[in-house]
């Protein structure tokens, strides 16, 4: 069935865990972005508002992401009608969360359920890779999971390279995010561009240890490989604010390991139960609070829906 509108949430989303660069992420539970959109009568896509993004985010239709996802799904459907978006924000922007990939993904799923879904969810990954592609290139990593939720191989960017993984049950989150914003480009640009075949070896060995970990529901050694991270981290820990503090600090408060979220700067603590993530992401914040350094903490868990449409009220 078809609507005259139409609402989506999609969650935040962490790629990488770590060692997984650019072929692992999951989403979170309880932080995502909404969008409402129905067709207008002038031709065109109309970015008509934007919350929560305290003005930064671009409103031209063609520099969007949210309308540039919108506008792959119309021209590949044939829909000549024009098209209003009402963006509601809910993480910060260039903080490691995937805010680009909600975008896309939030604007293309209320999208679908407008005109009566006629696409699966896997079937949606082409258009909300285009808008992401306008920030920072072909790679699904936060796309994916925001899509499908829970934890996601993203071994390339068709459908058929993006496989569900196991999310063992006391896998929970505490996450602290510094005022400091640092745009995916930017983080790419820093990275090395070849790698000697004894770290490719290494890395490969930590993300088939990482994965071999989720099937087993080890903790330990999930969190142990995962941040045995030997090409991302090092070459990004001057973009990303007392790591090595914050390390220490969540690690003392009982977590598992702790990893760049994304591009960062969020650090990401695995814990193996919700009181140690609470405690842990209180002491994350303590750290930045010392040094007198704005930052948001919050504790979660993996979210297992992923995006979805809702009943406009
Ligand atoms: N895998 C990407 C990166 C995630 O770390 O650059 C950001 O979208």
């Amino acid at each position: 069935m078809a609507f005259s509108r139409a609402e989506a949430f999609a969650p935040a989303t962490v790629a990488n865990l770590g060692v997984g660069f650019d072929i692992l992420g999951l989403a979170l539970e309880g932080i995502g972005d909404r969008a409402i959109v129905d067709f207008r009568d002038d031709p065109g896509i109309a970015i008509t508002d934007i919350h929560g993004d305290g003005g930064k985010l671009p409103r031209e239709s063609e520099q969007n992401v949210a309308s540039v996802s919108a506008r792959a799904f119309l021209d590949h459907i044939g829909e000549k009608r024009g098209l209003n978006i009402q963006l509601f924000k809910g993480m910060p922007l260039a903080s490691g969360l995937g805010s680009s990939a909600a975008s896309a993904v939030v604007a293309v799923m209320a999208l679908n359920k407008l005109v009566g879904e006629p696409f699966s969810r896997e079937e949606l990954l082409p258009f909300c890779l285009e808008g992401e592609a306008l920030v920072s290139g072909y790679h699904a990593d936060n796309v994916a999971p925001c899509l499908l939720g829970g934890i996601v191989l993203v071994a390339g960017i068709t459908v058929d390279d993006i496989r569900p993984l196991p999310v063992p049950a006391d896998f929970h989150l505490a996450l602290a995010t510094p005022d400091f914003p640092v745009p995916t480009n930017d983080a790419r640009a820093i990275l090395p561009a070849d790698v000697p075949l004894k770290t490719l070896i290494h890395q490969t060995g930590k993300v088939a240890q990482l994965v071999d970990a989720l099937h087993r529901s080890d903790l330990k050694a999930l969190g142990a490989a995962m941040e045995d991270d030997h090409v991302i981290e090092p070459a990004r820990v001057c973009l990303v604010p007392m790591l090595a503090e914050v390390r220490e600090a969540a690690k003392r408060a009982g977590a598992v390991s702790v990893f760049i979220g994304g591009a960062g700067p969020t650090l990401c603590a695995l814990c193996d139960n919700a009181a140690t993530a609470e405690g842990v992401a209180a002491q994350m914040q303590q750290v930045y609070s010392k040094a007198r350094m704005d930052s948001a903490a919050r504790h979660t868990r993996v979210d297992l829906r992923g995006a979805t449409a809702l009943d406009i009220a």
